[in-house]
């Protein structure tokens, strides 16, 4: 099923809603260690890639196996607990909550799922609290947000607020983090605080697995990269090879913005 190399694979996996047939036949294997991007024009179905991966949803057919072990059947919590993290392509943070205590509910995968007795002080003792504290303040670090821990997040920039939503990710201790379009919505400067502060955290051991529009972007992080294209994979390989792909320059990435906004509108259409 696996070798050793392979992270997370997926198996001829469709999923359909309806008649719409959102992903048909998709087979990945993500590798472990390392950064690894899925492109393709909105509509084409990435999000539900992950809403499968993180069992958001069940597959209509196909399978989805990490570290060799079949997800069928698991629910969210389960998936994160069993090391697989993800942020959200629309920021989910607690807003009236500090940095510090959004990083530490991450932590513990049940209490994202409404227990808040950490918070309440009645969770953990104290030296784990101290422990867990600590642990999310090296996790801000990461992002370059431990200056801003005690701070509100809802004062945090937009860029900032996604940058929080992955510390927090990485408190559950993931062994494979999905990204969600992380840059969407950041300025320049935040996109390259955040492309190194991404490469640090693969370097760091954790594997990472990426969805993004911003070229630039994944072709500086990626070591390989998928397309999807109306539901399929139609190439696969390095940045270069990726980017000198007919198929790849037809359907994504020969069109100019407002072109490329045209196609998207014709899948959704599609869909
Ligand atoms: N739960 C759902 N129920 C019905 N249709 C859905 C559901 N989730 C996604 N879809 C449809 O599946 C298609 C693919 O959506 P998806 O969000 O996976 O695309 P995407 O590639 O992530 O696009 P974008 O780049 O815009 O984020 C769309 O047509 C969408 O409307
Ligand atoms: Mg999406």
């Amino acid at each position: 099923m696996s070798d050793t190399n392979t992270l997370l694979t997926l198996t001829n996996v469709s999923r359909h809603f309806g008649g719409l047939k959102v992903l048909q036949d998709v087979s990945l294997d993500i590798p472990k260690g390392g950064i690894f991007g899925l492109i393709g024009p909105n509509g084409a179905g990435k999000t539900t890639v992950f809403n499968l991966i993180t069992g958001l949803l069940p597959t209509t057919s196909g399978t989805i196996h990490f570290e060799g072990q079949d997800l069928a059947g698991r629910k969210p919590f389960q998936i994160t607990r069993g090391g697989i993290a993800r942020t959200f392509q629309n920021i989910r943070i607690f807003k009236e909550m500090s940095l510090l205590e959004n990083v530490t509910v991450g932590m513990d995968a049940r209490l994202r799922y409404g227990a808040f007795g950490l918070l309440a002080g009645s969770g953990l003792f104290r030296s784990e609290e101290k422990r867990a504290r600590d642990r999310a303040r090296e996790l801000l670090s990461w992002v370059r947000l431990d200056h801003k821990a005690h701070e509100t997040a809802d004062n945090l920039s937009y860029g900032d607020q996604r940058k929080l939503e992955l510390a927090r990710a990485l408190a559950t201790e993931p062994r494979l983090l999905l990204l969600d379009e992380p840059v969407a919505g950041m300025n320049s400067t935040e996109k390259s605080e955040l492309m190194v502060e991404i490469e640090n955290i693969a370097a760091r051991g954790y594997s990472v697995f990426m969805i993004e529009h911003d070229m630039r972007f994944v072709m500086g992080l990626c070591r390989q990269i998928a397309v999807l294209n109306f539901g399929r994979i139609i190439a696969r390989g390095g940045p270069d090879e990726i980017r000198n792909d007919p198929q790849v320059i037809e359907a994504y990435l020969g069109r100019e913005d407002d072109e490329r906004d045209e196609a998207t509108n014709d899948q959704k259409a599609a869909a």
